[in-house]
């Protein structure tokens, strides 16, 4: 079983780093792989509205030459594919958003001359989020963005983990979070289990 876990933080040590870790970790001791995806250090530019990509049907058919393909490629390699992400202004952060941007056209060839392949079609998606208000006031609006963007692709959405900073000076990671964020890696394994029964 793969895992591709997104990493939207800009913080190497930070709080979200803490909960991928931790999960990353479980995947380990459960055998299954987990590539872990660093976006603020790979090269993803905004999505320039060319539609290019929609005519192309054997792959994402991206005009822009960066780091956007080796990262479709990862996402479409694996067995679900876990968004980890701090909420900034309700949303994931800035890298993120240009990578969903990327995938929800170069994945979906709904807007050219025919209709096209849903290419991430089956994908798996969870989350995995921190933020500073109580998760239904900071992570709402996240959950329902990537729902609908996983239904518009063909994906399956199986979930978000979320925990809130509080801020202050006790360290961010406890024994309930790494418990919970390993517990959801399990729970992440038997659903996909169930599913190929
Ligand atoms: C620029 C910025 C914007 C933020 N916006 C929000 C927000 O809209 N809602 C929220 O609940 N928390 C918000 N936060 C708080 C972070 O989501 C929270 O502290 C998070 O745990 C940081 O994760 P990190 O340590 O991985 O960077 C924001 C933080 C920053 C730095």
């Amino acid at each position: 079983m793969k895992f591709c876990i997104l990493m939207g933080s800009p913080r190497r040590s930070g709080n979200t780093a803490a909960l991928v870790g931790e999960f990353a970790d479980e995947c380990a001791r459960m055998g299954a792989e987990a590539q872990v995806i660093p976006l603020y250090d790979r090269a993803v530019n905004p999505c320039l509205g060319c539609k290019a990509c929609q005519d192309c049907f054997d792959g994402p058919g991206c005009v822009q030459d960066d780091d956007f393909e080796d990262v479709f490629a990862a996402v479409s390699d694996s067995d679900v594919v876990i968004f980890a992400t701090p909420i900034y202004a309700w949303y994931c952060t800035a890298p993120m958003k240009a990578l969903l941007d990327r995938m929800v056209y170069a994945g979906s060839k709904r807007y050219g001359g025919s209709r096209g392949p849903d290419l991430l079609a089956g994908v798996r998606a969870a989350s995995i989020v921190t933020c500073g208000y109580p998760a239904e006031k900071g992570a709402d609006l996240w959950e329902e963005g990537l729902k609908r963007t996983c239904r518009h692709m063909g994906m399956e959405y199986m979930g978000l983990f979320c925990r809130r900073d509080r801020g202050g000076n006790e360290p961010f990671l406890d024994a309930e979070k790494a418990r919970a964020v390993r517990d959801f890696a399990q729970a992440l394994r038997l659903a996909i289990q169930v599913d190929g029964l």
